[in-house]
Formats: structure tokens, sequence, C-alpha cells
């Protein structure tokens, strides 16, 4: 049997904001071999139907599948909560998902009021309502569909003026109400952190899923036995089927090996 352990984690988003999960992954798991899609022909997800981000979920997963990935990191909400369910029932393969870090906000929410900042995708589907039931019902929930955020972050344009306007346009009213914790409930928005801690200041505490998910991944590869412990210099493969400068800037700063490559897929 061949094996499995040196095959590569797989991940996919809608773009190049899956890369904070990338990176992640990459700091607590620096010997995995990794190959990332980053589909932003196809962004922003968040406006979509379900059905076109379920075939665009599938698509990708086969790609990956493809390339032999040994385990699939849905490195995307918008992804994960509306075709996790269906890419489980379809295929082998192990997937991890990514969805808003609501249970941990609400443990932490001293006011009883949190904002979550994600995509219409996100917070319309049934695993986010799901979710948003598991918590103290108790908990006033302000929840903002970041409309505009990904295309600009994409674009590359992060600290831009019209970045400055839009996100203030969301953030500040939540300064304006009791919330004391924001989710940040698109991989795409850790990016905007500076930014949104210049509107906030130290009055609320940010909240997103990296870590956990990273620590997720190493328990799932744990379980089945996947994890790759032999140093070999690992190989890190980015595929975009658009302009590569900006997701190259945003993996720049990484002392790892990083191919780049645009593709049409
Ligand atoms: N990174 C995706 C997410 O986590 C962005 C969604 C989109 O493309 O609209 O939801």
């Amino acid at each position: 049997m061949a094996q499995l352990n040196k095959f590569p984690i797989g991940f996919f988003d809608s773009g190049i904001g899956g890369t904070s999960i990338w990176s992640a992954i990459n700091s607590l798991l620096p010997l995995e071999n990794t190959i990332y899609l980053s589909d932003s022909k196809n962004a922003p997800y968040g406006e979509k139907s379900k059905q076109n981000i379920v075939d665009l979920a599938i698509k990708n997963t086969e790609f990956l599948l493809a390339q032999n990935c040994k385990t699939i990191v849905v490195a995307c909400n918008t992804a994960t909560t509306n075709a996790i369910k269906i890419l489980r029932e379809k295929y082998d393969v192990p997937f991890i998902g990514i969805e808003p870090a609501i249970k941990p906000a609400a443990l932490k929410t001293q006011s009883n009021t949190i904002g979550i900042l994600a995509t219409k995708g996100t917070l319309n589907s049934d695993l986010f309502e799901k979710t948003s039931n598991t918590i103290n019902q108790e908990i006033i929930r302000k929840e903002i569909i970041g409309k505009g955020l990904v295309e600009l972050i994409e674009e590359g344009k992060l600290y831009s003026e019209e970045m400055t306007t839009l996100l203030s346009s969301y953030i500040t009213p939540l300064t304006k109400e009791d919330v004391d914790c924001l989710v940040l409930g698109c991989t795409h928005y850790p990016y905007l952190i500076p930014q949104i801690r210049k509107l906030v200041g130290n009055k609320i505490q940010i909240i997103d899923s990296g870590e956990a998910v990273a620590k997720q991944t190493k328990t799932i590869l744990e379980k089945h036995d996947l994890i790759h412990a032999v140093n070999n210099n690992s190989s890190h493969q980015f595929y975009t089927n658009k302009d590569k400068t900006v997701l190259e800037m945003l993996i720049s700063n990484k002392d790892t090996k990083i191919t780049v490559l645009e593709k049409d897929f």
C-alpha cells in the first residue's frame, strides 16, 4: 500500500483568504506537504446560490483528489456551511471545515452581545442556523454581511480608503452597541484585523478560527494515522485561476519553499 502520510493536505477557498488557515496549519504542522487552490475566478462565493457553491466545492475537491490529497481543508466558511455535508457523503477522505466561531464567542462575552461578520451565504446557511441554536439563546447576535470586503481583499486593496470606508460602515455601529466580541466568519477577514482594531480599539475582542482549525486538523490526521513526521523539505504548491500577484504578496513572508502557479481550473 502507498504511504499516505507523505501525500499532501489539500486546501481550497473561493480565493486567497484561506491562506490565513493555511498559515495556521503550516505553523502547527510544518512537515506536511500542502496544495492550496485559490478559486479567485469564482470569488465571491458568498453571494451565490447553495447549489452553485456545492458545484464549485465539488470541482475543487476533485482537483485536489486528482493530486492525491490525503485530507481536505475547506478553508472557506461559505463552502463549509453550504457544502461540507455533501462532500463528506460523496468522498472517502477526511474533510476539515471552518465555521464562524460563535461558540467560543458565546463563552467569552460579558455583555451577552456578540458581532458576527460573515458572508450572506454563511449567515443564511442551515449549518450556521443549527450552530446558532446550540449557544445560549439569551446572547444577542448582531449579524453583519460583509458585502464587498472579499472583492477588495482579492484586488489587494487591504489598506485602501475604499476598504476603510466600507469596513467602518459595518464595524463602527457595533462600537455603539454593547458588543464585546466580534467573530470573523470568513477566512479572508483575518487580513483586516489591523484595520478592524483601529476602528474598535481594545473594547472588542476579535475572534477568528485559524488556530482552532489547525488543532482540529492535527487531531484528524492523528486519528487517521496520516501525520507526516519526516523532515524532507516539505513542498507547498499554490494554484490560482487568476493573477497570482496578491496571493504571492500574502504568503511571501513565509520562510517555507512555496510554488505559486496560475492555472485554469
Ligand atoms: N473565504 C470565504 C469564506 O470564508 C469567502 C467567501 C466568499 O468568497 O464570499 O467565507
